[in-house]
């Protein structure tokens, strides 16, 4: 058999082969800010009584947890070694009971929609405005939320993600008034934000807005390792021994000290430095001169005032829309490859280029002056909007859809039949439709139009693209 190169080679070639890295981790491979990561063998320990236990933490961990706490501001933060991901299952598992009513704003995470899955919740979801030029969700509106509340005012916690994969921000304090005041929770997944808060050029942290409990992964835009993540605690809404209970439900019982080296490390280096955020922010700075220049290609919250579906806007993450030039978003991501810049996240009509704490005017000034120079040479385009999401109805509960029987019927002759699985476009995991949902005649045109613009769709059941696994009849 032939001998393929070991992970470790592969990886290490790539690293040297002078890639700029427009995606997380963070710390983009750039020593400066990661130093504490440089980690061997000597650290690899596991729980013996001199260095400490995450599920339990009374030593060097409590400590350290304790100064991320104060970086955040929160009352008491727990370092994640299983993603935001489980921070989210172990927080709507300790902010609700069998059976309550969860508001959630429709781009969520996958793991948002698994918890609902996991904890037999009824999902009341709220879904965001289209940005139509950019096909991206708008923030979830104050008035949103206000408006399921009164319908359904016994909903028990409300989940809200913010910013979005995308940087869209929504008006934290003002939906946390309205939660609070129908006696409801405030869980906000900020797994893009670890860094709000932390410079005055910053937008504010859900931490700071009246959340109950608010989720970030470390590793998406700071210097710590892929899996690191951190859950504050902001209230007394929140029962840290029920959320101890869920965390270790969740949570491996052999937490990485690596990775935990890593997240303390970061947390140091911020409290440390106080021009820890300068290269990255000056490099920002950099590229809005440089985008005002864009004639043809679109980078969002980057050309004056923000469409009125935002309500504010983080302006770390830059969505490239090719929707008023002759490029679709696979090809604007194969003229940044001629510049070895690779992506976070490819549309049909875009690219998601993630900057992080590892960046600076070098790393994104070679994306500036590729987009400049593609732009020149591209030209203008009248393409119709994207389509819109419609909301769609909910028939049966999502465990249920999971558990039933189910057969594969193509995407136009499943129209009326309840899915039996998540459809899910790109990454983030923000599915199109979940298990339980009536499949309606938009939803089979946003497939198409999905299709016909080479985005693949991942799913759970059905194989083929134009297929979807029903509940059998
Ligand atoms: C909005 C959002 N929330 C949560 C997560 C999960 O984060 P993690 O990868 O740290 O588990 C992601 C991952 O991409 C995400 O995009």
């Amino acid at each position: 058999m032939e001998k393929k190169k070991s992970l470790h080679s592969y990886l290490t070639e790539y690293s040297q082969s002078g890639r700029i890295p427009m995606h997380m981790p963070g710390h983009k491979r750039v020593r400066a800010v990661s130093e504490h990561m440089h980690i061997s063998a000597m650290q690899d320990f596991t729980e013996i009584a001199a260095t400490d236990n995450l599920h339990d933490a009374q030593g060097v961990l409590r400590d350290s947890m304790a100064l991320a706490s104060e970086l955040w501001g929160s009352l008491r933060s727990y370092y994640l070694v299983n993603g935001s991901t489980c921070g989210i299952l172990a927080g709507i598992r300790t902010l609700t009971k069998r059976g309550d009513k969860i508001l959630v704003s429709r781009n969520a995470h996958k793991s948002v929609f698994h918890a609902i899955e996991l904890c037999g919740l009824a999902p009341i979801f709220v879904l965001p405005p289209q940005i139509p030029e950019f096909g991206i969700c708008g923030s979830c509106a104050p008035a949103a939320v206000e408006a399921a509340f009164k319908a359904h005012p016994d909903i028990r916690l409300a989940v809200i993600t913010s910013p979005t994969y995308e940087g869209i921000l929504s008006d934290i304090e003002g939906i946390a008034e309205i939660v609070h005041k129908h006696n409801a929770a405030l869980f906000v997944d900020e797994a893009h934000g670890a860094h709000l808060g932390l410079h005055p050029t910053f937008a504010k942290s859900a931490v700071k807005c009246g959340a109950d409990l608010v989720v970030q992964s470390l590793h998406k835009t700071l210097p710590a390792f892929t899996q690191t993540a951190i859950l504050h605690v902001c209230s007394a809404r929140v029962s840290t021994k029920r959320l101890a209970h869920q965390l270790a439900v969740f949570e491996t019982s052999s937490p990485s000290y690596p990775l935990l080296i890593s997240a303390d490390g970061c947390v140091r280096k911020i409290l440390e430095d106080e021009a820890f955020f300068e290269p990255w922010r000056i490099g920002l700075a950099g590229f809005s001169i440089w985008a005002s220049q864009l004639q043809k290609l679109r980078v969002f919250g980057y050309e004056g005032d923000l469409p009125k579906e935002a309500f504010a806007f983080d302006e770390t993450k830059l969505y490239i829309s090719t929707h008023g030039c002759d490029l679709t978003g696979p090809q604007l991501a194969e003229k940044l490859e001629e510049y070895k810049i690779d992506v976070e996240m490819v549309t049909a009509q875009g690219v998601l280029a993630m900057t992080g704490a590892g960046d600076s005017i070098e790393s994104i000034g070679v994306l500036a002056e590729a987009l400049v120079q593609i732009d020149a040479a591209c030209s203008f385009a009248q393409k119709k909007d994207l389509p819109g999401l419609d909301l769609p109805v909910l028939a049966c509960a999502p465990e249920q859809a999971l558990e039933a029987e189910f057969a594969v019927f193509t995407v136009q002759d499943s129209i009326g039949k309840v899915s039996a699985e998540y459809v899910w476009a790109y990454p983030p995991g923000i599915p199109l439709l979940i298990p339980g949902e009536r499949i309606s005649a938009e939803f089979a045109s946003s497939v198409n139009w999905l299709l016909e613009n080479g985005v693949a769709l991942h799913k759970g059941r059905s194989k083929e693209n134009d297929e979807i696994a029903v509940i059998a009849s």
